[in-house]
């Protein structure tokens, strides 16, 4: 595999950016060796500097549900920055997407728009605890909300690399309004929930969480999530920054009837540009400035090329294109499942229909601990690295979820299946 220009350049990179990265999880720490240049995409494929292809599984982050610069994306975002790039006025742009929002995600009644998902969760956690005027938030380990300070505890994704998965540099005060619970332990949410209830403002949550591979939550855990933050008046938020429309045009939530008060959106609904949105009930929502007390606010909230792009993305969103995604992925973890089932390997693909990720263990996994201990260390690397000199590029980092998009073909999935199968029968296992 030719990767002089790729390492050339990265050298280069890291001379003026740390670690020659923006975002920890984008170097090759949990793999080794140096990240790869990305040159530019096209639909399912992203072509580095040396000229080479690759199937690409990490998609911006699940952000890219139908591949690299799908054209009417494209096309919307350049009709719009022929327009101009940002006026810090409201847009009819932004009005358009947000009708679409509040028409398709049933607990959004009002929203607003913010640059990324880290703000978007962030700006949600204060207006919750301005709405109740309680201060304690509820998280679960291994779920991953971005980069806010009182949710950087016991955190997945990135931060599971670090010490005891939480960051230096939070002062105990913050942290000491956060408590984070087993994710999926019912048993523990009501005891906690019920000693505390006064005093808790918000429960975060990812539906199915994505950022300690893919675990759904239980429907019991969840009904009785809703049941109990109902009863104590505490405000639930569904984190769909990356499960927002990726399998459902009403996002999880409408998947499994199960509604919060608020709702955090990101990745997919910027049709690849930078977005993060939250929203909710009305009652709620009208607690933020300029009706209410709570301030949030930004220069570039609801950028009208983002605002563009993203509303000609979700425009493609229809029931018959989940149904297609959803069935190619369905067939191709069953496949690969029934494959390590019959040669009796340690592993298994965990999976909620386009995203998936790999354990390296027969047994389900429900929580974090479960995660941890299925996470298959230089095991992953190998495969990863195996997968890649395929031209198939995996997330760099065992515990992140892969993606698939309407841009996959079954040759693509097949290819996958094979290189997979390839792997394991090896004796890597
Ligand atoms: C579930 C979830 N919430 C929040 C975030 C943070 O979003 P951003 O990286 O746009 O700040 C992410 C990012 O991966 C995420 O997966």
């Amino acid at each position: 595999m030719r990767t002089q220009n790729s390492n050339k350049y990265f050298e280069q990179a890291k001379k003026v950016m740390v670690a020659g990265v923006n975002s920890p999880v984008r170097s090759f720490n949990g793999v080794g060796g140096d990240p790869l240049v990305m040159k530019y995409g096209r639909r399912q494929k992203l072509f580095d500097y040396d000229n080479n292809a690759y199937t690409d599984y990490c998609l911006s982050w699940g952000a890219l549900i139908f591949g690299h610069a799908h054209r009417n994306v494209v096309l919307a975002a350049k009709k719009a920055v022929e327009k101009g790039t940002s006026f810090g006025t409201t847009t009819r742009e932004e009005i358009g997407i947000a009708e679409h929002i509040v028409k398709q995600v049933p607990s959004i009644e009002r929203i607003r728009f913010v640059n990324s998902g880290t703000e978007a969760t962030m700006s949600a956690i204060r207006l919750a605890r301005g709405f109740t005027q309680r201060d304690i938030l509820v998280k679960f380990d291994g779920c991953y909300h971005g980069h806010f300070d009182d949710l950087l505890t016991k955190a997945g994704s990135g931060v599971a690399n670090l010490k005891e998965s939480s960051s230096l540099g939070i002062p105990q005060s913050h942290m000491q309004n956060t408590i984070s619970l087993p994710y999926n332990n019912t048993k523990i949410l009501e005891q906690t929930l019920t000693k505390h209830k006064d005093k808790i403002a918000c429960v975060i949550i990812e539906p199915v969480a994505g950022n300690m591979g893919v675990i759904p939550a239980t429907t019991e855990f969840l009904k009785t999530l809703r049941e109990l933050t109902k009863k104590y008046n505490i405000v639930l938020i569904f984190d769909e920054i990356m499960t927002g429309f990726r399998t459902h045009p009403g996002c999880v939530q409408s998947e499994v009837n199960i509604i919060p008060d608020m709702t955090c959106l990101g990745k997919i609904i910027g049709g690849g540009f930078p977005i993060g949105a939250y929203g909710g009930r009305k009652d709620i929502m009208q607690h933020l400035a300029p009706e209410g007390g709570v301030y949030q606010a930004g220069t570039f909230s609801g950028n009208p090329v983002v605002m563009k792009a993203g509303l000609a993305a979700l425009r493609l969103l229809n029931k018959d294109f989940y149904k297609s995604l959803n069935k190619k992925c369905a067939e191709f973890t069953e496949a690969i499942n029934s494959y390590f089932q019959k040669n009796n390997m340690g592993v298994h693909m965990a999976h909620y229909k386009s995203m998936m990720s790999i354990r390296f263990r027969k047994e389900s996994v429900l929580n974090y601990d479960d995660a941890l201990a299925a996470a298959g260390g230089e095991r992953y690397g190998q495969l990863f690295w195996h997968l890649l000199k395929a031209g198939i590029y995996w997330p760099p980092a065992d515990l992140e979820s892969f993606f698939v998009s309407g841009m996959h073909t079954q040759k693509d999935l097949d290819d996958l299946l094979g290189h997979l199968k390839g792997f394991f029968k090896n004796g890597e296992n």
